[in-house]
């Protein structure tokens, strides 16, 4: 068709008549978008706090939105998603590890808010579009100073990138159907505060939180109320104000703060940690009460031990000097925490409830890893011979958190061989479904635990804690068994698979070579995956020597982002 064509001129009239009606219809969706986040009371997002058990809890006392824990694209992207019909939640598992990083539930669907770390547009969209079906609303973490999302081109990066801002802002708003946010921090001047909130309003998106410090101040530095008031004025999107937990200790100062900021709506990280029942307008519970109900959630969704004991340690702060609160800090599994809540029957009855379903759904081993009992007390060393060989075995498993450097099973196994002159060690492996499981050969006795392990080296670490136990040179606690449903459906399947080999040296030795090309091109995928998510993996890094440092000593987080 040529330009001045009849066709074209009744194009043109056409779109003439119908753009004002069509960015009409859109301000109006963009108006309702906008309200869910006017003159509400919002709950920060918070890492290794604000997943589902504590997500869910702030429901329960009236939060009006809660926002996930930061989760970087990477992440998400190289997850797959499950139905988990055991615990009735859909399931975001990091495929390198089995570990579910998002978990989330019809109830808190009208509510919970996505945080995704990014700095790239396509990459948002896509995990965007993942997380569409399930979730409130998507926000971009434009504000976490820390080095990890600074040197990924993340958070706080992004806020002096105009054009990076625009075009994530932009393609999310643009291929989304849910709301779209972004959470920032003040620059060092007002002027460029505003022209930067005024950028992102233009991206249109449904509203803006702001924490009221810059990239360099820390919690303990006031909150700049001034600025977000004067963004309150210039902006007419929803404006949510962040950063007032220290001003905040009971209900009714979430009013002043939103009254002194003039802002649309308020958002509270620390204050909800400290105390998650600050949202009820009716007033605070006991926190013995909160922390029983928040563990009751931890139980009954399986949430992970180290984020679940980071949580309630946060809520006890200066309470962890009680006696109590050091039987507490000397916990090392869900169960143990809740003994000390009183919860032990819910834990056992839940635990009992999960595994059944496990075993009917024959769920794999991921999702058990976290309410594990915490001992070896209960598994028997099982004796046997096949093809004239003494076979020694256990159903064990290596966590690599659980071991110092300097007593890893192997090490032990190692000095004991040594000192008494046996004849070995000599280890050898299967591959099953790309899970690893070793037998070590100590005197002619092969020592070998039935469960798989997703590393070879653990799968060895594995084999040697059997030999440990079969020679009585470790306590029964010594290892981790799996729970009962996770358990029986590893045992089998690597029981199948090694009797079918029969272990010939030929058929160890290829595997051997399988193992070492699977080593190779897992090496080398690794490497391509590093160059790709440098950040993701700093971002990861940081958190476990927060998490392991957090498991030990009882440092309270101020938060940062
Ligand atoms: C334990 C903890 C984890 C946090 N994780 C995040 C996060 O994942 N994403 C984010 O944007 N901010 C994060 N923050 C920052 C808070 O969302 C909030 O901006 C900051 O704590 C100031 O608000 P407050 O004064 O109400 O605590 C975190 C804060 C804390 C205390």
């Amino acid at each position: 068709m040529c330009a001045g064509s009849k066709e074209s001129y009744e194009l043109s009239w056409l779109v003439d008549q119908l753009s004002p009606k069509l960015s009409r219809l859109g301000d109006v969706q963009k108006c309702n978008m906008s309200d869910q986040y006017r003159g509400k009371v919002i709950v920060a997002p918070m890492v290794r706090v604000c997943t589902l058990p504590f997500r869910l809890l702030t429901v329960d006392y009236g939060t009006d939105l809660v926002y996930t824990e930061e989760t970087v694209d990477y992440k998400m992207l190289r997850s797959i998603k499950r139905q988990n019909d055991v615990l009735g939640t859909v399931d975001f598992i990091d495929k390198s590890d089995g570990t579910v990083f998002f978990r989330t539930c019809e109830r808190e669907r009208s509510k919970v808010i996505f945080q995704i770390g990014t700095n790239d547009a396509q990459r948002a969209l896509k995990v965007g579009k993942m997380v569409e079906p399930y979730v409130a609303g998507l926000d971009v973490n434009m504000g976490c100073p820390k080095e990890f999302s600074l040197k990924g081109g993340m958070g706080a990066a992004l806020l002096t990138q105009p054009d990076k801002i625009k075009s994530i802002l932009t393609t999310l708003v643009q291929g989304l159907t849910i709301p779209v946010t972004c959470k920032i921090r003040i620059l060092d001047s007002l002027p460029e505060t505003l022209e930067l909130c005024k950028l992102i309003e233009e991206c249109g998106v449904a509203a803006i939180g702001v924490h009221g410090r810059t990239r360099q101040e820390r919690p303990r530095h006031p909150n700049h109320n001034d600025v977000i008031r004067e963004i309150a004025k210039v902006l007419t999107i929803p404006v949510i104000a962040n950063g007032g937990s220290r001003e905040i200790s009971r209900h009714d100062d979430i009013k002043k703060f939103q009254q002194d900021t003039g802002a649309s709506s308020v958002m509270i990280a620390r204050a909800a940690m400290w105390n998650c029942s600050i949202l009820r307008p009716e007033g605070f519970l006991p926190l013995d009460t909160v922390i029983e109900q928040y563990l009751r959630y931890c139980i009954q969704y399986d949430n992970p031990f180290t984020y679940s004991k980071y949580t309630v340690q946060n809520m006890l702060r200066e309470l962890q000097d009680t006696p109590r609160g050091k039987a507490f800090l000397e916990t090392q599994t869900l169960q143990e925490i809740s003994i000390i809540w009183g919860l032990e029957d819910y834990f056992k009855t839940q635990l009992a409830k999960q595994n059944e379903g496990r075993k009917s759904l024959n769920f794999e081993m991921s999702e058990g890893k976290t309410a594990m009992p915490p001992s070896a007390d209960h598994v028997k060393i099982v004796e046997r011979e096949e093809n004239g060989q003494k076979v020694v075995e256990m159903p064990i498993q290596f966590i690599r958190g659980n071991f110092n450097n300097a007593d890893l099973p192997k090490m032990l196994l190692n000095t004991h061989v040594f000192r008494k002159q046996l004849k070995g060690p000599m280890y050898s492996h299967v591959i099953v479904d790309k899970f690893f499981s070793a037998s070590v050969t100590v005197d002619g006795v092969r020592y070998t635990s039935t469960l798989r392990e997703k590393s070879k080296r653990y799968s060895e670490q594995g084999a040697a804690i059997v030999f440990l136990h079969a020679m009585g040179l470790v306590s029964k606690t010594y290892g981790f068994v799996p729970p009962q449903g996770a358990r029986k459906y590893l045992t089998e399947v690597t029981r199948q698979i090694v009797k079918e080999d029969v272990m010939s040296n030929e058929i160890m030795r290829n595997n051997d070579a399988r193992i070492e090309n699977e080593e190779t091109d897992c090496k080398k995928r690794r490497l391509e995956d590093d160059s790709a998510s440098v950040s993701l993996h700093q971002q990861e890094s940081s958190q476990e020597t927060d998490t392991s440092r957090n498991n030990n000593k009882s440092s309270i987080t101020d938060g940062a982002s």
